[in-house]
């Protein structure tokens, strides 16, 4: 049976600074910079709170109310059309500039590559055509089949049964420690992508399988971990 990679997608594939590009056209740049991380941070809350109260919505409303939060509690005032460009911008990012190159090399290498993310199938459909880089993926999974978000178990285990693949055949690649630890606690192997050396590792003392700095040293780390 192949090995399955799970590629997180906000963070991992895409790279969400180009949100902070069109901040930058309506704020300052410190205002839009701590803009940008409370959303980030507001956003997943939102997700794991909403996973806790089996509240379930598409990510998609968690990424507008926790921008709108983040306005509100930074006391920054924006008109409508501004809103609306700079949620637009969400689903029109680059991907990060070693992902075509890594997942060309891992197709090659015979792997099978899904992304894997809480956002909808609609909205990742539309976030990877932008980027051009669907045409890698042999599906794209989201949460919504099972109305909960990462880190719950329930969302690794759906992975493993859409893709027909096994936890310790499979690999979920991720930027963010909280999905790296929730799919290595359900059960998976994780490679944590450590792409900005200043992040931290949750003390959990759940460590990934393995740490890569850029995807262009994933093939070498699925090596180690298949061993
Ligand atoms: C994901 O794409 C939120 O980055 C997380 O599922």
């Amino acid at each position: 049976m192949k090995y399955t990679l799970a590629f997180d997608v906000y963070g991992t594939l895409i790279d969400t600074s180009g949100v902070l590009q069109v901040v930058q056209k309506h704020l300052p740049k410190d205002k839009a910079h701590t803009l940008i991380g409370l959303w980030r941070t507001t956003q997943l809350e939102y997700s794991f709170r909403r996973g806790l109260m089996e509240a379930y919505v598409d990510f998609s409303i968690c990424t507008k109310e926790a921008f709108l939060y983040s306005c509100k509690a930074l006391e920054i005032s924006l008109v409508k059309e501004q809103e609306i460009e700079i949620l637009g911008s969400y689903s029109s990012l680059p991907p990060f500039s070693d992902v075509v190159e890594s997942l060309q090399q891992l197709s090659q290498s015979g792997y099978r590559l899904f992304a894997f993310s809480n956002g909808s199938k609609k909205a990742l459909t539309t976030l990877l055509g932008n980027a051009q880089i669907s045409s890698y993926f042999e599906d794209l999974v989201s949460v919504e089949d099972v109305g909960l978000f990462k880190p719950s178990p329930k969302v690794y285990a759906h992975f493993n049964r859409k893709t027909k693949s096994k936890p310790m055949n499979s690999c979920m690649v991720s930027g963010n420690p909280f999905d790296v630890i929730g799919a290595r606690s359900y059960g998976m192997h994780t490679v944590w992508v450590q792409r900005d050396a200043q992040r931290v590792f949750d003390p959990w003392g759940i460590a990934p399988s393995q740490t890569i700095k850029s995807l262009s040293q994933l093939d070498r780390a699925l090596l180690k971990i298949k061993q």
